[in-house]
């Protein structure tokens, strides 16, 4: 079993962060105006801190920056705090000062009364419109969902809506607080949609990923490990922890 080899495997996590914030911050430098694609979840946590610590010390001005959340809920109140926008909103678009008419999220992102379809349409269009994604950062599910493609998700699907995966219900059920009150659809970007970013970048941590991220990097590519699809890009790069890293087996570059 063969991981990609972008796969770099660290003691700590937030080696991981600071790697990844110092490649992002150095776009921005070079740029200016960087297109961003941001993940929700306990995964890229540190990765914000990181990037809003570069902002406090002067060395990161998102002033031009353009971001885009990969998914939401469907059936939140707007301003219910456990919306990913609300969650974007504080953990990373505030703290990192990108503009208001710079923040990008699914399902409230247009106004108007649109249907669902209409909606997902407008997404991948301000997405063209924004120039494309320069740098998409990702987590990986239990169940190897990318955003919230779950299995089975085709590699040539784009934002629509979704029915969400039991695992991932099970996962959100703490912050609901019980499984009762998940919701049981969202909106997601597509695979196609992750696979056109000009770099994706991927967070795993921790044990509870080891499963998937084996599978994901050495398993068939297919609709049932969504995360697989990952590996026909072109300019990848995955930063997994020990434990995430644990049943890879032989022939990874690991960093000293
Ligand atoms: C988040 C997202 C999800 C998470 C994944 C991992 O916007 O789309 O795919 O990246 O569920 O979640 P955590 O990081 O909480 O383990």
């Amino acid at each position: 079993m063969t991981p990609a080899p972008e796969t770099i495997v660290l003691d700590r996590r937030e080696q991981a962060e600071s790697d990844l914030a110092g490649e992002i911050a150095a776009l921005v430098r070079e740029r200016g105006r960087i297109v961003l694609g941001l993940a929700t979840g306990d995964t890229p946590t540190g990765l914000y801190r990181e990037l809003a610590r570069l902002r406090r010390e002067k060395l990161l001005d998102c002033s031009r920056v353009v971001a885009f959340g990969l998914d939401e809920y469907l059936g939140l109140e707007p301003d219910d705090p456990r919306t990913f926008a609300g969650w974007i909103r504080e953990k990373v678009l505030e703290l990192l000062g990108i503009p208001e008419g710079s923040r990008h999220v699914p399902a409230t992102d247009v106004p108007g009364d649109l249907t669902d379809v209409e909606r997902c349409a407008a997404y991948e269009r301000s997405i063209r419109d924004a120039g494309g994604i320069d740098l998409q950062i990702l987590g990986i599910g239990r169940n190897g969902h990318i955003a919230f493609n779950e299995p089975p998700s085709t590699g040539d699907s784009r934002t629509r809506v979704v029915q969400l995966h039991p695992w991932t219900r099970e996962d959100a059920a703490p912050v609901f607080g019980g499984l009762a009150n998940v919701p049981t659809r969202a909106i997601t970007m597509g695979i196609a949609t992750i696979l056109d970013a000009k770099r994706i970048r991927v967070l795993a941590f921790g044990s509870r990923k080891a499963a998937i991220v084996a599978r994901a990097l050495g398993g068939p590519i297919g609709p049932e490990v969504p995360a697989s699809f990952l590996r026909g890009h072109a300019d990848l790069r995955i930063w997994l922890d020990r434990e995430a890293a644990r049943e890879l087996h032989s022939g990874r570059p690991v960093r000293p």
